[in-house]
């Protein structure tokens, strides 16, 4: 099935504010155990980058795991910072989290600053996939890890249509459509894994650990 690429950024007060009440505990839970799992060896201190981090869920979680890391939240949509502020407000990782606007690419983001850099749901928007994999490279310290998760494309249409009916039957209208139009925008893995060769970045590994998910791990050179 053909890609059919998504607007790339989800930033109106309603989208926004429809993304953050949903629930997605479930994957982005199972995206910080399957990091903990890769990576069993992280030290006890360390900086890392959520990069489209969106409402932050993901980047709070992974506060709580580790404790003594500095974390950055990187997003490109104001509204959608706002929505990740309004969670850090009671959150006991506040201190250890801060938030920053950026349009990836951005060649004045830091380089080599990043111990850990995560991203989850991005990769899907961008109109050209080497943003994430460039700034990754860009951000990360030599041996840095990296975990990156997205939906993959299905094969059909039906298919598409047959797991939104299974994962989010129930779901309001919004994100129901969202969830298909994600599915259709998707990259393949044979997709992921040629970008990763364009990018320099073919130690990376990927897996699919549900039946609408890839996800790449491993560490920079
Ligand atoms: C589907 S959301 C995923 C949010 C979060 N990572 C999660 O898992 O819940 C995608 C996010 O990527 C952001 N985004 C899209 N294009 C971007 C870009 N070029 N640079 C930075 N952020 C971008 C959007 O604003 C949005 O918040």
């Amino acid at each position: 099935m053909q890609r059919i690429p998504e607007p790339e950024l989800m930033d109106s007060e309603a989208q926004t504010l429809a993304y953050a009440q949903s629930n997605f505990s479930e994957s982005n839970q199972m995206f910080i155990d399957i990091l903990l799992a890769k990576c069993p060896d992280l030290p006890s201190t360390g900086s890392a980058w959520d990069l489209g981090c969106g409402p932050a869920d993901i980047t709070i979680r992974l506060a709580s795991a580790l404790p003594g890391w500095q974390l950055t939240g990187l997003d490109a949509g104001a509204n959608m910072l706002l929505r990740a502020r309004e969670s850090l407000v009671d959150s006991p990782q506040a201190a250890q989290i801060s938030l920053r606007q950026a349009y990836l690419p951005d060649p004045e983001l830091p380089k080599a600053c990043s111990d850990l850099l995560i991203s989850n749901s991005l990769l899907h928007h961008l109109p050209d996939p080497n943003s994430l994999w460039q700034s990754i490279r860009q951000l990360g310290k030599s041996g840095a890890r990296v975990v990156v998760m997205d939906l993959y494309r299905p094969e059909s249409i039906q298919a598409a249509a047959a797991l939104v009916a299974k994962y989010v039957a129930d779901a309001p209208e919004v994100l129901k459509t969202d969830f298909y139009n994600s599915l259709l925008a998707a990259w393949t893995v044979t997709e992921v894994k040629q970008q990763l060769t364009d990018n320099g970045l073919t130690q990376l590994q990927i897996h699919t650990p549900t039946d609408r998910h890839w996800l790449v791990s491993g560490r920079l050179e």
